[in-house]
C-alpha cells in the first residue's frame, strides 16, 4: 500500500530529523507529547507494514545509538553538591556553626560567583590534559574529553615551572558566554530553526554534542574553581586559585578573600546587582572556608561539604497584569505572541513585555487577558510569564484568540502538522519578512553592509527605495542625500534620528561597491534561504561552485551532496523555483556580485584529492589538533560530517578512539584509516611524509 509506505517514509525522516535536532543541537522543535504521538503512529504503521520498515527507523534503535554515546567513567573524587540558602540570616548562622566547630581559630572565607553552567572535572597527568568528565550522578559522569579540549581557555599542556603535581584534577563550571549564546541563536534563527532557551541549556546541550568541531565553533568557556590532588601542595583555597591563575587556568577574577562575615555579606550585596555586568549567567555566590586544614576539620555530610555554602539570589520575579497580546511576525514568518504587561520593576529594569513563544505556551499557562501573572527573569534574557495567579481572577478575564490572518499582511496563517509555531506564508511581500531579509543580507557575516544598520534599512524600506536586496545596487547618491526620519524605540520610549548626510551617503555607497567582492558562499548565505546557514552555504558553494549549477540542481541531486538532507534540499529547490527569487538572482548577478567560487579564493581547495569523499574522525592525532585536521580535509576538497552513516566514506581513527563511532563504522562497513593512511591520500604528504607543515 503506497500511501502507508509514503507515510512511514515521511515519519521516519521527520523523527530522525527531530532526534538529530534534539540530541545534536539541543533544540526541541516539538513538544515531547507531539514527538511521542508521531513515534506511536510510526510504530503502528510499521507493525501493519513490516516490509516498509526502514533500517534507520527510530523504532529500530530506541534508547540505542540515537541517545547518549559518551562512555561513563568513575570520578576519582566524588563530585558533591553544595548546601544552599536564599537567606542572609542562614549564611550568618552557617558562619557561626563553622566558628563553633573551630574554636579559638581565625577563620577566613573565599567568596566566589556561583556560575550557572555545568560542572566539569578535568584531569591532568604529567602536565597534559588527559580527561574531561561531566558531573553525572556525582559518582560517575560522561567522558566528554574531546569537547572539553575545545575550550580555548583551558591549558592543554602545562610547563614544569608551575610545579603542579604529576596527577591533579581541576573542577570548574563550563558555560556559554552571553555573546556566544546570542550568536548561536541568531544563527539558528537565520537558518529558520528554533532558538535555545537560555545559556545554561545551550551549554548543557553543546557539551553533549557528538561533533566536537561544532562544539569548538560555539565558543564555550570554563571558569575553574577547585583544585584536587593527593599531594598537599597548597595550604588554602586562595593560594590554589592564585597558583591556578599563574599556571594559565581561567579563574574568574571576581573572587575575594574575606576575613569577617560582614565582609562576606558586603560581597553578596555588591554582586547582587553587579553580576548583571558579567559576561555569563550567575545565580548566586559560593562562600568557602579558605584554609584547607580547616576544611578538613569541618568535613562533609553525605551530600555536601560543611566548609562551603551557596547563597542563591531569588529568580527575580514580580506580579503584574496581562493587558493585551501582540502577535509579532519575525524574519522567517514565524508568529510569536508577546505579552503586553502593566509596567513593573523587575531586576532593576522596567518590564512591559514578556515572550510567550507560541500558541501551546498560552494554552499550557491557561492564560487569559486581564489575568494577574507572575513574571520572572532568570538565566533568560527576556522575561517570561511563569504562572497565572488564578486565585486573583475576578471573572472579567477574556480568552485569548490566536489570529487566523497575519497581523502585518492579512495572509491566512499556516501551522504545519506537529509544529508549535504559526507561520505567515507570504514571504514575498509581508513587511517584517522583507525587512528581516534585508537586515540579514547586510549583516556582517553575509554582505557586511553594516554601515546601513537597522534604522537606515527601515527608512529605505518605508520610502520604497529598497524592497529587495537587489535594490541596494541601484541606489544613487541623490536617492539618499537628505533622507531623514525620527524613530521612537517602543521599549524605552527614546527617540532616535536617522539622517543621510553626504559623508554617510559616501560610506554607504562605498560599502555597497565593496560588497561586490564578497565570496560566493557568503552571497549564498546572504540570500536567507530557509535552513541554509553559513555551514550549509559553504558546503553548497564548494560543491556546485556556481549559482547557475546550484539553481539547476533538483532536490534529488541536492541530496547527493554530503550533509544535505531532504528538508534542506526541498527548501532550496522551492526557493529557486519562485519567479521572484529567480528575478532577484538575475538582478544580483547583473549588479556584479560573486556568483561562483574562484580558484583564487583564499579558501579554495589546495587540491581536489578528497573531493566527493566524506570524513569523520575519532580519537586524538599525533600531527594535528582536530581543527587543523578538518581544515586539511576541506582544503583538499573533502567534507567533514557529524556522524557515522552508510554514506560515510572514511573514518579516521586516532589514538584512544571512541568505541561508539568504531562500532557504527563496523556495522555500516565504513572504511577506517589510520592517521598515516589518511595523509597518504594527500598529494603533498604522499610525496614527502616527513614534511608535515600544517
Ligand atoms: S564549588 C562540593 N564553586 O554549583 C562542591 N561550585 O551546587 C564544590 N558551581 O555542581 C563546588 N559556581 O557546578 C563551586 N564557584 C563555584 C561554583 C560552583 C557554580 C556549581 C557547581 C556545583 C554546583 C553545586
Amino acid at each position: 500500500m503506497p500511501a502507508a509506505a509514503d507515510r512511514i517514509n515521511d515519519l521516519t525522516d521527520r523523527l530522525n530529523e527531530l532526534n538529530r535536532l534534539y540530541y545534536q543541537e539541543a533544540v526541541s522543535a516539538v513538544s515531547d507529547a507531539e514527538f511521542d504521538a508521531l513515534l506511536a503512529e510510526l510504530q503502528q504503521l510499521e507493525s501493519l507494514h513490516p516490509e516498509s520498515v526502514r533500517p534507520d527507523s527510530p523504532t529500530q534503535h530506541v534508547g540505542g545509538s540515537i541517545t547518549k554515546e559518551f562512555p561513563a567513567v568513575s570520578h576519582r573524587y566524588p563530585m558533591l553538591s553544595l548546601s544552599n540558602t536564599y537567606s542572609e540570616t542562614e549564611v550568618r548562622e552557617w558562619a557561626e556553626t563553622v566558628a563553633k566547630a573551630l574554636p579559638e581559630q581565625d577563620i577566613a572565607f573565599v567568596c566566589e560567583q556561583k556560575f550557572d553552567g555545568i560542572s566539569l572535572s578535568v584531569q591532568y597527568e604529567n602536565g597534559q590534559l588527559v580527561r574531561g568528565v561531566t558531573r553525572g550522578d556525582g559518582t560517575r559522569g560522561d567522558d566528554i574529553t574531546a569537547n572539553v579540549r575545545t575550550l580555548r581557555t583551558l591549558p592543554h599542556r602545562l610547563s614544569a615551572q608551575h610545579h603542579l603535581p604529576a596527577f591533579f584534577e581541576v573542577r570548574g563550571e563550563g558555560f556559554m558566554p552571553f555573546v556566544s549564546f546570542r550568536r548561536l541563536n541568531a544563527e539558528l534563527e537565520a537558518a529558520g530553526r528554533e532558538p535555545l532557551m537560555n545559556p545554561r541549556n545551550a551549554a548543557a546541550g553543546t557539551f553533549k554534542l557528538q561533533d566536537s568541531a561544532e562544539v569548538a565553533r560555539r565558543r564555550l568557556d570554563v571558569y575553574v574553581y577547585s583544585f584536587l590532588s593527593d599531594e598537599d601542595i597548597f595550604s588554602s583555597h586562595a593560594e590554589a586559585l592564585t597558583a591556578l591563575t599563574a599556571a594559565g587556568f581561567n579563574v574568574s577574577p571576581t573572587w575575594q578573600r574575606c576575613t569577617s562575615i560582614d565582609a562576606v555579606l558586603a560581597y553578596l550585596h555588591h554582586w547582587e546587582t553587579e553580576r548583571h555586568t558579567l559576561p555569563l549567567a550567575t545565580d548566586g555566590v559560593v562562600v568557602k572556608v579558605d584554609s584547607f586544614a580547616q576544611q578538613q576539620e569541618l568535613g562533609y555530610t553525605a551530600k555536601s561539604p560543611r566548609w562551603a555554602m551557596a547563597y542563591k539570589y531569588r529568580a527575580e520575579a514580580a506580579e503584574t497584569v496581562l493587558e493585551s497580546i501582540s502577535f509579532q511576525v519575525g524574519r522567517t514568518g514565524a508568529v510569536t505572541p508577546v505579552a503586553n504587561l502593566k509596567k513593573v520593576l523587575l531586576a532593576g529594569t522596567m518590564v512591559k513585555r514578556a515572550s510567550l513563544h507560541n500558541a501551546n505556551e498560552i494554552e499550557r499557562l491557561g492564560l487569559r487577558l486581564g489575568d494577574v501573572v507572575r513574571v520572572e527573569k532568570g538565566g533568560e534574557i527576556i522575561p517570561k510569564i511563569v504562572e497565572v495567579m488564578a486565585d486573583q481572577r475576578t471573572g472579567s478575564e477574556r480568552p485569548i484568540v490566536f489570529p487566523e490572518k497575519c497581523p502585518e499582511c492579512q495572509t491566512p496563517l499556516v501551522r504545519n502538522e506537529s509544529e508549535a509555531q504559526h507561520y505567515c506564508p507570504n514571504e514575498a511581500t509581508c513587511p517584517p519578512q522583507v525587512r528581516g531579509r534585508l537586515e540579514h543580507f547586510i549583516s556582517r557575516r553575509a554582505m557586511n553592509l553594516e554601515s546601513l544598520g537597522e534604522g537606515k534599512i527601515a527608512l529605505l524600506y518605508d520610502r520604497g527605495l529598497v524592497l529587495s536586496p537587489a535594490d541596494f545596487y541601484d541606489l544613487q547618491p541623490q536617492d539618499l542625500l537628505g533622507l531623514e526620519k525620527v524613530f521612537t524605540d517602543e521599549a524605552t520610549g527614546k527617540t532616535r534620528r536617522v539622517s543621510f548626510q553626504q559623508k554617510t551617503v559616501n560610506n554607504i555607497l562605498a560599502a555597497i561597491e565593496t560588497s561586490k567582492g564578497v565570496p560566493f558562499e557568503r552571497v549564498l548565505f546572504a540570500l536567507g534561504i530557509r535552513m541554509v546557514g553559513e555551514t550549509v552555504a559553504r558546503t553548497l558553494a564548494r560543491h556546485f561552485r556556481s549559482m547557475e549549477a546550484l539553481a539547476a540542481a533538483d532536490a534529488e541531486t541536492l541530496q547527493q551532496v554530503p550533509e544535505i538532507g531532504p528538508r534542506i534540499a526541498a527548501s532550496l529547490a522551492e526557493w529557486f523555483e519562485s519567479p521572484e527569487n529567480q528575478q532577484l538572482v538575475s538582478r544580483l548577478q547583473a549588479a556584479g556580485l560573486q556568483f561562483s567560487t574562484h580558484v583564487a579564493d583564499a579558501e579554495a581547495p589546495q587540491s581536489d584529492a578528497l573531493s566527493g569523499k566524506t570524513f569523520l574522525y575519532t580519537g586524538t592525532f599525533a600531527n594535528f589538533e582536530r581543527e587543523a585536521l578538518e581544515a586539511l580535509i576541506e582544503a583538499h576538497g573533502g567534507t567533514v560530517v557529524s556522524g557515522v552513516s552508510k554514506k560515510l566514506t572514511y573514518l579516521i581513527v586516532g589514538q584512544k578512539p571512541g568505541s561508539s563511532k568504531l562500532d557504527k563504522a563496523l556495522k555500516f562497513g565504513v572504511q577506517q584509516l589510520s592517521e598515516d593512511e589518511f595523509l597518504s591520500l594527500l598529494p603533498s604528504f604522499s610525496e614527502n611524509k616527513n614534511q608535515l607543515n600544517v
